[in-house]
């Protein structure tokens, strides 16, 4: 076998209440990563972008196609140096999650360049395959293409499926958290394009004391309704009181279909990632649609044209597909 696909879903990250650490995998659009092996590849250039395609491509600027700024490239490369491997790779990246929409679509085209490439390292690599978990400062490694720094909020939960906590700490950790029964995401795309960086560039550098005693509370609650199980205490605990409300400005409608989702019972509602995408969870799976038609329906009036997905949060990460 030289040659594999792989799904690599979109994420949401941030979850409202964990900037930069929490993050969810979600199977309704993802990245397709074809990742082939190159036995004798040129030494100078392992790893090569052998073409992108994807719905909502404006231009030839869209994605970089340089190995070291091409997320998917990047990551390979880092993997390619570190494990000292002989063979070098070649892959193509069909972009199903769009570009600048905050549903994690980088990390998507990393984490699926590096579990492509790890199912393709037997004969090469006497250890091989590698687990999840060596596999995560590969696709960090490609996600800091991108975005300037390595967050795995949406690495994490894209390699590992499910609701992730990230823990930046060395080396990093990833704490899978247990899914509140029932959970169900409407996810919802403004049909337009936020950058990371400048979303990030935004920011206030600190954080009030009060606001950061506030919000602590908030994650906490959030982890602790997840282990319990708890609606109620989830439906408190899911509020940003630091992030959002910065970020929320640059997404026309998104306090009113913030507020039309609560109205129709949903737990929470945020931005996903740095945007502009949002999200809400809801307790009911027939509740989803509901809330999706109300978010786009406030988005709309405000100018903002809008989609949306509903579905279950997803268990499983990044999987091979099919074999080409
Ligand atoms: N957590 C990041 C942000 C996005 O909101 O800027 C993904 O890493």
């Amino acid at each position: 076998m030289n040659g594999v696909k792989v799904f690599a879903p979109a994420t949401v990250a941030n979850v409202a209440v964990g900037f930069d650490i929490l993050g969810f995998a979600f199977d309704e659009l993802a990245d397709t990563v074809t990742v082939h092996r190159i036995d004798d590849p040129d030494p100078d250039q392992p790893v090569v972008l052998d073409g992108f395609r994807g719905a909502d491509f404006e231009g030839d600027q869209d994605l970089p196609t340089e190995p070291r700024d091409n997320t998917a490239t990047r990551a390979l490369l880092a993997m390619v140096e570190d494990l000292g491997l002989s063979c070098g790779f070649r892959v193509q990246l069909e972009k199903g999650i769009p570009l600048g929409s905050g549903m994690g679509g980088s990390a998507a085209s990393a984490v699926g360049a590096v579990v492509g490439a790890n199912a393709l390292l037997e004969g090469v690599l006497a250890d091989a395959p590698l687990s999840r978990h060596q596999l995560l400062a590969y696709a960090l490694a490609g996600e800091a293409a991108a975005s300037g720094a390595a967050h795995g909020d949406n690495v994490a939960p894209c390699l590992f499926g499910g609701l992730c906590c990230f823990l930046p700490f060395d080396p990093p950790r990833v704490l899978q958290l247990p899914v509140p029964s029932g959970l169900t995401c409407v996810l919802v795309r403004p049909r337009m394009r936020l950058d990371t960086l400048a979303q990030r560039a935004l920011l206030a550098t600190e954080v009030p004391l009060d606001a950061y005693v506030r919000q602590s509370a908030h994650l906490a609650g959030f982890i602790a309704a997840c282990y319990r199980d708890d609606l109620e205490l989830l439906r408190a605990a899911m509020r940003d009181l630091v992030i959002a409300p910065q970020r929320g400005p640059s997404i026309p409608g998104f306090e009113q279909a913030g507020a039309a989702a609560r109205d129709r019972g949903a737990l929470g509602c945020s931005i996903a990632g740095s945007g502009p995408s949002l999200f809400a969870w809801v307790a009911d799976p027939a509740q989803g649609r509901v809330v999706g038609d109300a978010m786009v329906g406030a988005l709309q009036e405000h100018g903002t044209t809008a989609d949306a997905w509903v579905g279950a949060l997803s268990p499983q990460g990044a999987r091979i597909e099919v074999t080409p």
